[in-house]
């Protein structure tokens, strides 16, 4: 850092410090000694930018829908903590603490009303950011781990492994509470270019598709819709699966999809013309993600192919918070980025031969595998 950046950076501490002044220093006239108006202030902006309570905050007022109730005009702390089945004396506190952020104002009868900056608390604003915030969603608990960046970094591990003692999507599946956040994350729409997976491969003699690691549904459907004469499996860990089938009920296509629970580090259903692996293999290393392809590859057997559909995110570690968005894609995923050459390169090590190279996008390549004849 030189001088300049610390010089600017204890301003900008001082300034923060005049709202929300953290708590962690107390310092007294012995500890002063040489100390500068300006080290009192380094010290502050630090603590200030490393303090957790405003992300916790606003976190908890996601989850418990804070903003949603007194939009829908509840303003006291006891008839908010009645609808936010809290205690009200600590809601109080969260409240208090929210008007301090300017997120809250007073009523002027001891209640309280939103502020516009808290606009996007709302669940029915065009840019919510409440499902994304809650702590009980798909992203928020994604999200917590990062305080597991620590064995991220030691290790090369998702923080989520560090934190929770196992890998995210387990956690998800473990624990009953999250079949909701998944539900209400849906359908959900067709992300990092997937259109291609449907676009620019040739469906027209294929028969059936086994999506593995299919998610919710969504590409599955956007498959099958088009494509009346295919027919769909979708492997999924047994709670995403649980809400993949109630999606693809939803959509109509029960009689031409079924979904099967299970592990693609387990056998996977054999004997189907296409085995696709969208956006999986990041959250692997090298050797699990041969793993998976291994699995597509025993159940494509001599005739069925693998498509792998792979997601390269190094376009999004690129520009103005680019060093901010590779840790927390290296804090949430192994594997973020790998070239074409290494893709094929994990075809190979899984007994794979490239038979079909579709389009690369800057995130998404397609590559169609048979298994190598030796070992077929
Ligand atoms: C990054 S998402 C990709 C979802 C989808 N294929 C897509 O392209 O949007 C990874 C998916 O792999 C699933 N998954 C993770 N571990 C799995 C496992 N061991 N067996 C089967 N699916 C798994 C997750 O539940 C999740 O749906």
């Amino acid at each position: 850092m030189t001088g300049t950046d610390t010089r600017s950076s204890a301003g900008a501490g001082r300034r923060h410090a005049a709202r929300t002044r953290p708590s962690y220093t107390v310092v007294t006239a012995t500890h002063l000694g040489a100390l500068t108006m300006d080290d009192l202030a380094r010290v502050e902006h630090l603590a200030e930018l490393a303090d957790l309570v405003r992300p916790a905050a606003i976190r908890t007022a996601a989850t418990l829908g804070v903003a949603d109730h007194i939009a829908a005009g509840v303003h006291d702390t006891t008839g908010l903590a009645r609808r936010c089945e809290t205690r009200a004396d600590v809601l109080d506190s969260l409240l208090r603490y929210l008007a301090s952020l300017e997120l809250l104002d007073r009523d002027g009868n001891g209640g309280y009303v939103l502020r516009d900056a808290a606009a996007p608390l709302l669940s029915d604003h065009p840019l919510s950011l409440r499902e994304a915030l809650r702590l009980d969603g798909v992203t928020g608990r994604s999200d917590t781990a990062l305080l597991g960046l620590v064995h991220t970094v030691r290790t090369g591990e998702p923080a989520h492994v560090g934190l929770f003692g196992r890998g995210y999507w387990d956690s998800l599946n473990e624990d009953a509470t999250h079949v909701e956040a998944i539900e209400r994350a849906g359908l959900g729409q067709l992300v990092f270019d997937a259109e291609l997976i449907r676009d620019a491969y040739d469906w027209s003699a294929v028969r059936s598709v086994v999506d593995v690691g299919g998610n919710t549904g969504a590409i599955l459907t956007s498959l099958l819709r088009p494509h009346p004469h295919l027919r769909g499996t979708l492997v999924d860990l047994p709670s995403v699966a649980r809400v993949a089938a109630g999606n693809i009920a939803g959509a109509g296509l029960e009689d031409r999809c079924e979904v099967a629970p299970g592990s693609f580090f387990d056998p996977l259903p054999a004997g189907r013309d296409v085995y696709l692996l969208s956006a999986i293999l990041g959250d692997w290393d090298d050797e699990q993600a041969v793993r998976i392809l291994r699995r597509c590859a025993e159940a494509a057997g001599e005739t069925g192919k693998v498509l792998l559909a792979d997601v390269n995110l190094e376009m999004v570690m690129r520009g103005e918070r680019a060093a901010r968005m590779e840790l927390l894609l290296r804090a949430m995923m192994p594997t973020p980025v790998r070239t074409v050459e290494e893709l094929r390169r994990l075809g190979h090590e899984a007994g794979l031969r490239v038979t079909w190279e579709g389009p690369v996008t800057p995130v998404r390549s397609l590559i169609e595998f048979s298994v190598q004849e030796s070992r077929a």
